[in-house]
Order: C-alpha cells, then structure tokens, then sequence
C-alpha cells in the first residue's frame, strides 16, 4: 500500500487558495471543494491526504507529525516558534503585522507604552529590539477596540485591506513585518518521506511561477 503524505491545511478563504495551488501541481482532490462538513479527504492516486484545521492551528499538527506538510502565516511562525522546516513562501495571504492607534496618538517614552494584541511574542520582542518599556494586554480578537476604549495605547495587529483599522478610526504607525502563508514541513517527515515531500515542493513551486 502506498504511504500516504498528510497534508494540514488552513481552513478558509485562504485555504480555498492553496488548495488550489495543490491542485495546480497535480494533486487535486475535487470532493474537497464540495459543501459539507467533512475534514478529511483523500485522493490514492496521488497519495495525498488533505486535513482542514483552523489556521492558527496548522503548526501544531505539522511540529507533533499529525501532519506531514502544511501551509501556516509567518504570523504563526514567528509567533509560537514551532519547530518545524520552513520550506518556501507561496505568496499567498499577503498582509503585513504593524503597529496601529487613533490617529492622535503620539508616543510618551517616559510612560509604559500599553500594547494590546493577539501576538504577544511578535510585539515583546519588536519592542525589545527598540528597547521601550510596554505593558502586553493579550486579547483574543476585536483588537481594534482595545484603544478606542482606553485598555490600551497601541495595537499590534494584522493589517490587510486596512479597512477595519479604518472603520474604527485607528491608523498605522509602524511596520513591523510583512505577512504570507509558508509551506512549513514536520522534521521527520523531511526525512522518511522526502521523495514525496521534494516532488510536492517541486511542483508547486512551478505552479506559484506560472501564476506570478
Ligand atoms: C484580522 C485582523 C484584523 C483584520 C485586518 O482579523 O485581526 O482585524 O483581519 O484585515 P483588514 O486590514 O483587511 O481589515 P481576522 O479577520 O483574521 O479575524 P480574527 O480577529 O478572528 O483573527
């Protein structure tokens, strides 16, 4: 029996895009496009099996080998560290992780500057490289509101059309890093099962060049 490559992938909008570019590369899997509430699809012929997880997710089925590859955001990456292979960028999910404030905001260094995020690693260690004094204050979303309300001065936040900063009348003030989903493999997968692994990377790298 074939050995089977398990494959997390992030559930969504931007799954919907990557699976495509799995497709692309010669390992499609139809039945996975189809409405239901399945999260497991197989294809034998290819010997892909395809999971949906929740995105932020994705890095902890691959680091624990649940999960051979997967495609998880850099945000995810570099905010939990997983320890996996980082195998390329699919320029996909492009957004950027920046700082944002009412528009009125200026920033007292004398005072502790009060952070409220999601990504509590990706904030401490940008301001530790700049050396300012914050307060984290970890929400789990609707960060947007967090300011306007006085729980905080500053967010730290993803920012992709712009549009909910707008919406809520904050603004951004810095970049921090720019954002895209990343083919991310298990260690040991790498190794046992790298012909698949290396056939699959190839493939879609070709695939990715010929959407640019
Ligand atoms: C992210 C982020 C912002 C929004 C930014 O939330 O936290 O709220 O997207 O996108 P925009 O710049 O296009 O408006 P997401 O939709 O991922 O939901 P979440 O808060 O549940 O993670």
């Amino acid at each position: 029996m074939k050995t089977m490559l398990n494959v997390a992938l992030p559930k969504g909008r931007l799954g919907e895009k990557v699976y495509n570019m799995f497709a692309a590369a010669g390992f499609s899997c139809p039945e996975l496009l189809e409405e239901s509430r399945k999260l497991i699809f197989e294809n034998e012929a290819t010997g892909v099996r395809y999971f949906w997880v929740k995105p932020s997710d994705v890095a902890i089925y691959v680091e624990r080998g649940a999960a051979d590859i997967g495609v998880a955001g850099k945000d995810i990456l570099l905010e939990y560290a997983p320890d996996v292979y980082e195998l390329f960028d699919l320029n996909l999910g492009k957004c950027r992780m920046a700082v944002a404030a009412p528009s009125n905001f200026r920033d007292n260094p004398e005072k502790t500057l009060k952070v409220a995020t999601k990504f509590s690693r990706i904030a401490s260690d940008y301001y530790r490289r700049k050396g300012r004094d914050i307060d984290i204050i970890h929400l789990n979303g609707s960060i947007e509101i967090a300011p306007i309300l006085g729980l905080s001065d500053v967010i730290v936040d993803i920012v992709e059309t712009g549009t909910t900063l707008r919406e809520n009348n904050l603004e951004v003030f810095e970049t921090i890093v720019p954002i895209s989903a990343r083919l991310i493999a298990n260690k040991s997968s790498f190794k046992f099962k790298s012909q698949q692994i290396e056939r699959i990377v190839e493939q879609m790298r070709k695939s990715a060049e010929d959407m640019k």
